[in-house]
């Protein structure tokens, strides 16, 4: 990658940040390489899929960009599948959060976004969900798109085709900087064990749970999520279902992706845990109790990239030159298409690119100066 090319972009891992944002910027021009360091640790392999502003109950300026993301994924998602030629699985199948009470339906942060639902309602969305389940809100809106499955990988192909270069099973291991504390090159060890420093003045850091690994100033930190996947018969659920700790997304062809603990206690100690697999068959049979019959098909564990307001960093870092895709948290599906037009904005040659710079600055990383984290998240 050459260092004095204007238009060079060095993309610091190749999750769905890392592959979002390159292929935004390969599109517009840039000439992209993504460093890819192990693919199945990547957030977007391990998440569910859900595109769910409403459903996860998201307020400020987060339900603002996760509904300019909504808006924006069915044109993300067809430009996608242009450049690739492969499906993508977008499913716009609606959202239901079922509650114990029409009151606590009623005092839901997003409420008003979505269509009340008595218990007749609820068993017309939702065949089988238990009895204890009174009331609902369907986010019509909301939906989901298979991300483990089609998503990554029709990423992947558009992002080749698009000329955009991929080194993987290579670890950044630090930023070369200049003496004006300017991106000079990153160090990295590629997976035949070697060592050197690639050339790069701008780069683009999506590094997910890990990023404060390699820039520490970034208040980054793992929340572990266990989830599982169940073959249900077809149709048996249109809707993905959204309880308090437990979700169901029923994918095209009957598999219902479970989710998922949050468990921030945990860093980064890897592996399924026991405690952790009950808790989902619990909230499974909590919220649709036939669908403890339907038999498991995988059971996987991932880490969320968290913040202490579970809002993600983007644009500028305290590094000129290295530029911030990371910590979406729990929304990364739902926020990688704002994610990657605005940093693709941001960084492509054009007048625009201040702008889009200016609109990322609720996100910006040194937001949290002076503010304790908020009281839902721990620090591990
Ligand atoms: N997006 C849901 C989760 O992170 O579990």
């Amino acid at each position: 990658m050459g260092g004095d090319d204007p238009a060079a972009i060095l993309v610091l891992g190749g999750g769905l940040m890392g592959l979002a944002v390159a292929h935004a910027l390969a599109r517009r021009g840039c000439t992209v390489q993504v460093l890819s360091r192990r693919r199945s640790e990547a957030a977007g392999f391990v998440a569910a899929g859900m595109l769910a502003p409403h459903a996860e109950g998201l307020q400020g300026p987060l339900l603002t960009l996760g509904q300019r993301s909504l808006a924006l994924v069915p044109e993300w998602v067809a430009r996608i599948e242009a450049d690739s030629g492969l499906p993508c699985g977008l499913r716009p199948c609606g959202i239901v959060v079922p509650f114990a009470t029409a009151a606590d339906r009623d005092g839901f942060a997003t409420a008003p976004f979505g269509e009340p639902l008595d218990r007749h309602g609820l068993e017309r969305e939702l065949p089988g969900l238990a009895p204890r389940w009174t009331a609902g809100l369907l986010f019509r809106q909301d939906g989901q798109i298979d991300n483990r499955r089609q998503l990554m990988r029709a990423l992947e192909r558009a992002c080749s085709r698009l000329g955009v270069k991929f080194l993987e099973g290579a670890e950044v291991e630090g930023l070369d900087r200049a003496g004006d504390g300017a991106l000079q090159g990153v160090r990295l060890r590629t997976a035949e064990g070697d060592r050197h420093t690639l050339a790069a003045r701008r780069a683009v850091l999506a590094c997910g749970a890990w990023s404060a690994r390699l820039l520490p100033e970034l208040p980054v930190f793992p929340v572990k999520g266990q989830m599982l996947s169940l073959q249900a018969p077809r149709q048996a659920l249109r809707r993905v279902v959204f309880g308090p700790g437990t979700y169901l997304v029923p994918r095209e062809d009957g598999l219902v992706v479970v989710g998922a603990t949050s468990e921030p206690e945990a860093g980064f100690s890897e592996g399924l845990t026991p405690a952790g697999q009950r808790q989902l068959q619990a909230g499974l049979a909590d919220l649709l109790p036939e669908a403890a019959g339907w038999p498991p098909m995988e059971r996987w564990w991932g880490f969320r990239p968290c913040t202490p307001d579970e809002a993600p960093l983007l644009g500028e870092s305290p590094v000129p030159g290295l530029w911030l895709a990371t910590g979406h948290h729990r929304n990364g599906v739902l926020l990688a298409a704002i994610t990657a037009e605005r940093l693709g904005a941001a960084l492509a040659p054009g007048t625009g690119a201040p702008a889009a710079a200016a609109a990322l600055a609720p996100f910006a990383w040194n937001r949290f100066r002076g503010q304790e984290p908020q009281p839902s998240v721990r620090q591990p």
